[in-house]
Formats: C-alpha cells, structure tokens, sequence
C-alpha cells in the first residue's frame, strides 16, 4: 500500500521550526487528554492508552517515546491534532494485533501499565540492534491515514438515494470519496439490506418507509470509489477499528466473516486512487473511469473531517464537482448557520456534542443548501433518528 504524493506527508512541502513544533506538541497533548477523557465507545483500552502516552511524553527515561511523537509531528504538520491522537493509538494497537508475541489484546490493555510495557517493546531498541517494530511506527505515522471501514455508514446514502429517487433516476450512478476498502459501496451495489439499524421514531409508517427504502434493490449503472491511500490493506483497516471490535467475541468474529464476504465481492465495484482536498488534478480518474461525465449521486462518509480545515471548502466543492444530481456527506459535522451551503466538521469527534449526521444537496434545483436528513448515534449507526425534512420528502414523492 503506498500513497502517490505527499499531501501532508513527512514534512516535504514544509519543515516546522522549534516555535511550531512546540505549539503542536501542546496541540498533541490536549488532544490526547481530550481523548482520554471521552474516548471512542468509552473504551477503558483507548483511556488507558491516553495515559500511558501522557506518561511517557513526560518519562525521561523513555526518550524514544518522545522522539517517536516528535518525528511524527514533524512529518504530518497538516494533520489536525485530535486526528493525530487517533492515527497514533491505531498505529500501536495494529502492532499489537500483528504480533507473534503471547499478548491479549484488547483484553489485558485496559491498564495504564501494559501500555507503557508495549510501547517500550514496540520502541525501544534491542542492545546494538534496531527494533523493526519500531521502524514500522514511525513509517506507519508516517504514511497512513484513519481508515475505519464501516458498512452500515451507508446505510445514510441508501437512505438519501431513495429519498431523492425523483432526481437521481432509476439506474444510478455513484461515486464515494474516501472509500477506505470500499466495503458500504459493495453492500450497495450487492442490494444486501442494512440489518441492525434502528428507526428511532414513535411513528410507526416512518419506521415502515425509511426501512423499506434500506431494502429496497436499486441497480445502479456504475459504482466507484476512491481514496487517497491507493491499495486496500485489510489488516490496516482492521487496526483501525476500536478495541471493542477487536476482542475474540462470536459477535466480532461474525462481524469479521461478513467484512471478509464483503471484500471478496468486487463485481459493481471499482475502487481508484484520488484526493478529493486537491481539486481536478485530484478527481481525474474518477472522471475518466465514467468517461468525463458527472455521476448522479456522490458522496463522502466520515472523510470531511480528516482533511485539513483550510482544505475542507475546496474539497466539499469537489465533491460538489463530482455530481449532477445529489451530494450525500455522513460524517461528523452540521450545517453552517451563517452559510447554509456549507458544513463544519467536528474538531473532536469523541466529543459529547459531537453527531454524527446525514447530510444530502440537491444540485438540480434553485436551492443549493444542505439538508439534514437524520442523525445516526455514532459511527456505528446502531440506530437512525429521522428529521422532518426527510419525512417531507417522503410526502412530496408521495411515497
Ligand atoms: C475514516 S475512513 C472512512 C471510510 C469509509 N468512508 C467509511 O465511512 O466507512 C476515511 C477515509 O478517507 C480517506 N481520505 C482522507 N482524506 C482523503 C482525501 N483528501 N481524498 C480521498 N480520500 C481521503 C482515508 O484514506 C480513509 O480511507
């Protein structure tokens, strides 16, 4: 898995000076305490991780814990700090999970203590040797982005598509940026039905309409997704799950058997490479693959809020760019009071206030505001609350 240019990749296009570099270590270590106090799924595992890594920040005799969090800021200086935090936790629990070692994970790790014993196995090198765990973190911080995979995400999109089936036809096109291993695109494209997701509404004709638009069989003509990391690499975006999802439960194994079926299934789907904060350049071969042409329906799911603030606009435009008929963003973020066509994402996404919302443009009319759909209660989308301006929808296609 490589990645073909260096957007905000190991300080290339810009070195920090020691002012900067001190600023984001600060930036880091609020970020990290940030994070242990709302950690994702209220992991005690990623807590303690929190605190180990506070700890050794400060652990003179651990300086090549220190060095390791330094090379990284410098290398990714456009990388927002709370993103940072969650780059660095995964990048340690999937050296952990690929280990030969006798270790229990995510079990025995809800201690502050078994962190820093494997942060300094992991770093610390052996006696005239060189730790290639080690070497593999910092290429890792280095090069690589949060890739969590989630299929139910896109639950949201199936939602939004029916919802506007008026505009987007009745054979699709669709394009999703920031596809990771593509695996919600193929559950789409293989018409499976989203299961486990709860309708939260009391009524009960909302309930029976958003669920049937879940299993409702859409063909759509084409199905394409891209990222900016070219190449799948399943063991990473397994490491990316949260440590709850990784312990050895018959859930989390049926959970892993349907990921893999997923990935093996590839007929309505194409997967390329392109980065959606770098504008046309970025977008070309997705437009090529659908012979220059817009598709109906594009979208991007938990993506906005990993590209840098100051790029968040150019890349909303270019997803923007990508459609003719409907724009569908679930990730965590709202609609700007101010501009109602544009979104802003959360800083800290573990934050209580932090949603994670369904978000769809219309771009065939007159009003080019965004439309909040719904909210899901996280990014597991165990559950969908529907807002009014979906069930108007509804009424307005007389469905
Ligand atoms: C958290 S994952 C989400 C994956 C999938 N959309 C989902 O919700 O399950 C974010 C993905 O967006 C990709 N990504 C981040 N910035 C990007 C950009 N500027 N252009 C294309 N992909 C990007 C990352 O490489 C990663 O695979």
């Amino acid at each position: 898995m490589t990645r073909e240019h260096n957007f905000g990749l190991a300080g290339f296009e810009r070195q920090l000076s020691d002012h900067e570099l001190t600023r984001d270590l600060a930036a880091f270590e609020q970020a990290v305490v940030d994070i242990r106090e709302f950690p994702p799924g209220n992991s005690k595992v990623v807590e303690a991780c929190m605190e180990a890594t506070l700890q050794d920040l400060h652990n003179e005799s651990f300086p090549e814990f220190n060095q390791t969090v330094l090379t990284f800021l410098r290398d990714r200086p456009d990388m927002s700090a709370h993103l940072k935090v969650q780059l660095f936790w995964r990048v340690f629990q999937h050296s952990l999970i690929k280990s030969s070692d006798n270790i229990n994970y995510p079990a025995d790790y809800a201690k502050v203590m078994t962190w820093q014993k494997a942060f300094r196995s992991i770093l610390e090198d052996a006696p005239n040797a060189i730790n290639p765990d080690g070497w593999e973190v910092q290429e890792l911080l280095a090069t690589h982005t949060v890739q969590t995979n989630e299929p139910r995400r896109y639950s949201g999109v199936k939602i939004a598509i029916d919802a506007y089936s008026d505009i987007t036809g009745q054979e699709p096109s669709y394009v999703d940026a920031g596809c990771s291993a593509g695996l919600g695109q193929i559950q789409i494209g293989e018409n499976i039905p989203f299961r486990g997701v709860n309708i939260d509404t009391r009524k009960r004709e909302v309930r029976h309409r958003v669920r049937s638009g879940l299993n409702k069989q859409i063909s759509f003509s084409k199905i394409v997704g891209f990222d900016m990391i070219s190449g799948t690499s399943i063991e990473w975006v397994d490491a990316c799950s949260n440590p709850k999802e990784l312990a050895d439960t018959a859930r989390n194994r049926d959970r892993r058997k349907y990921r893999e079926h997923l990935g093996t299934h590839r007929k309505y789907y194409k997967r390329l490479h392109g980065d959606l904060s770098e504008g046309d350049p970025g977008i070309k071969a997705v437009m090529d693959e659908n012979n220059g042409q817009k598709y109906d329906v594009a979208s991007a799911l938990t993506m906005l809020y990993e590209i840098p603030v100051d790029l968040q606009t150019k890349a909303t435009k270019t997803l923007e760019y990508l459609s003719k008929c409907l724009v569908v963003v679930v990730d965590f973020a709202e609609i700007s009071h101010e501009d109602p066509t544009q979104l802003i994402t959360a800083k800290n996404i573990y934050a209580p206030g932090s949603r994670y919302r369904l978000l769809a443009k219309e771009l065939t009319g007159d009003n080019l505001n965004w439309q909040h759909l719904g909210t899901f209660d996280n990014g597991r989308c165990t559950s969908f609350k529907p807002e009014k301006i979906l069930l108007k929808r509804y009424v307005d296609l007389g469905l």
